[in-house]
C-alpha cells in the first residue's frame, strides 16, 4: 500500500521455514508482523520468540487488518491459503512450490491477475548473491559453452507428509537451473525410488533437456543420504564452475580444467582418447546477503510501489509445469516433452526472439544486480 509508513504483513505458518520469515521480516525498518498458524503450541512459540508481532489461528481473523500476506504452510494448502489472500486483493508471497498443479497454479496466476494484486514465488535462490555469480561468470563466456549443469541436494530428511522429495528439493534445482540458462527445458526425464515404503519417493534423479541452447542438466535430490551436499556443477568447455551453497568462504570455484582430444596441441597426453588439462582453481569474492533476507525486501518493496517481482506467480507456475512433466516422466519412464509455446506464458519475448545459440551455450543474458 504506497501510501502507508507501516507495511503490516501476515505471515501463514510458523513451521520450521515461517519461523525464518518472522525474524526476516520483523527485522525490517516499517514492517509489523501478524503470525498465523492453527496451531496454538506454534503461535505460543511465536509470542516468546517475537514479542512484537501479533498472532491468530486463522488468516480470516486479521486479512482485513493486514497489507500483504506470506504463504509458508504445507505445499498442499499454498493454492487455498493465496486465494483467499489475492481474492482480498493482498499481495501474496508464496513458498515453493508454488503449488502442487497445474491448475492451482494457474488459478493462482489468475486470480491475481483479476484483482491487480503482486503474487510472488518464493525462489529463494533466486535472491542468492551466490547464484548471481555463477550467472554472471556463465555469461561472461569465461566457462565457454556450457556441455552441462549437474545439480545435487542431499540431506537426511527432512521427510515431508504432503508431497515428494522433488516437489520438496527440486524447485530449488530447476528455479536455480532455468535462472543460470535463462531457458526453460524442452523435455524432462526422471527416474525416483521410495527406498523406505513411504508414500512419497524419496531419491531422484531427474534429466533435463534444453534443446533450444543445445545443452541439458542433472539433478539429484534425496531425503535419505548421510551427507549434506548441496552443490551446483556446471561444465563448460574451456571452465568448469561449481556452486557449494555449504561453503562459507568459497560458495564459487572456478576451475580452469578440462578435457580435449588428442588431437588439440600442446596437451600432457595420457594413454586414453582425451588429454587433460589442469590449471588455477578460482574463488572469486561474493558479498553475501541472507537470501530470504534480501527476497522478503523485495516482497516488501514490492508492496510498497506495486512493482512486478523480480519471481512473479509466472515464474512459479513454470516451475510447477515442469515439476509435473516430472511427475509424468517418472510415472511412464518416457521422456516428457513440455511445449511452452502453449503455456500461458510463453517465454519471454527476449528468449523467443533471441537469435538461434549455436551448440552449447553462451549467454549474453541480463546478469542479476
Ligand atoms: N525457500 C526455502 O528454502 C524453503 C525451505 C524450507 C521450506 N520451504 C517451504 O516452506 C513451506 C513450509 O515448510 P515448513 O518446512 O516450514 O513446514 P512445517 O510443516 O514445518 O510448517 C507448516 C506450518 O503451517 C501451519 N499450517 C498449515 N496449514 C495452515 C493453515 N491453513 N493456516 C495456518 N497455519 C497452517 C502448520 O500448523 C505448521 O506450523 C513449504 O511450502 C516448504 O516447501 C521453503
Amino acid at each position: 500500500m504506497p501510501s502507508r509508513e507501516t507495511t503490516r504483513v501476515a505471515v501463514v505458518g510458523y513451521g520450521y521455514w515461517g519461523a525464518k520469515h518472522v525474524r526476516v521480516l520483523c527485522g525490517l525498518p516499517e514492517v509489523e508482523v501478524t503470525v498465523v498458524d492453527q496451531r496454538p503450541e506454534r503461535l505460543d512459540e511465536a509470542r516468546r520468540q517475537f514479542p512484537t508481532a501479533t498472532t491468530a489461528g486463522d488468516l480470516a481473523e486479521v486479512l482485513d487488518h493486514v497489507d500483504a500476506v506470506v504463504v509458508a504452510t504445507p505445499p498442499t494448502t499454498h493454492a487455498q491459503v493465496a486465494l483467499h489472500a489475492l481474492g482480498a486483493g493482498r499481495p501474496t508471497l508464496v513458498e515453493k512450490p508454488l503449488a502442487t498443479s497445474v491448475e492451482d497454479a494457474q488459478a493462482m496466476v489468475a486470480a491475481a491477475a483479476e484483482r491487480d494484486a503482486v503474487l510472488m514465488v518464493g525462489h529463494t535462490f533466486e535472491y542468492n548473491a551466490a547464484v548471481w555469480k555463477l550467472k554472471e561468470i556463465i555469461a561472461s563466456g569465461e566457462l565457454g559453452s556450457v556441455l552441462h549443469i549437474d545439480s545435487a541436494r542431499l540431506n537426511l530428511g527432512i521427510y515431508q507428509s504432503d508431497v515428494n522429495v522433488v516437489w520438496d528439493l527440486a524447485p530449488h534445482d530447476l528455479s536455480i537451473i532455468s535462472f543460470l540458462l535463462d531457458d526453460m527445458p524442452s523435455s524432462v526425464s526422471a527416474w525416483a525410488h521410495h527406498d523406505l515404503g513411504h508414500q512419497h519417493v524419496d531419491v531422484a534423479y531427474l534429466a533435463l533437456d534444453f534443446e533450444r541452447i543445445g545443452t541439458r542438466a542433472f539433478v539429484r535430490v534425496s531425503w535419505l543420504n548421510p551427507n549434506k551436499v548441496r552443490s551446483v556443477t556446471v561444465v563448460g568447455d574451456r571452465k568448469m564452475a561449481v556452486y557449494d551453497d555449504l561453503s562459507e568462504i568459497d560458495r564459487i570455484r572456478v576451475y580452469d580444467r578440462g578435457v580435449q582430444p588428442k588431437a588439440a596441441v600442446g596437451l600432457h597426453l595420457t594413454g586414453g582418447p582425451v588429454g587433460y588439462r589442469t590449471g588455477d582453481v578460482v574463488s572469486p569474492h561474493v558479498a553475501f546477503r541472507e537470501p530470504l533476507l534480501v527476497q522478503d525486501s523485495h516482497f516488501v518493496e514490492c508492496v510498497r510501489t506495486g512493482r512486478r517481482p523480480d519471481t512473479p506467480g509466472e515464474r512459479g507456475l513454470d516451475i510447477v509445469r515442469i515439476l509435473s512433466a516430472l511427475d509424468h516422466a517418472r510415472l511412464t519412464g518416457h521422456a516428457v516433452p513440455i511445449d511452452w509455446h502453449d503455456a500461458d506464458r510463453p517465454l519471454p519475448a527476449r528468449l523467443a526472439d533471441a537469435a538461434p545459440v549455436l551448440a552449447g551455450v553462451v549467454l549474453n543474458g541480463e546478469v542479476a544486480s
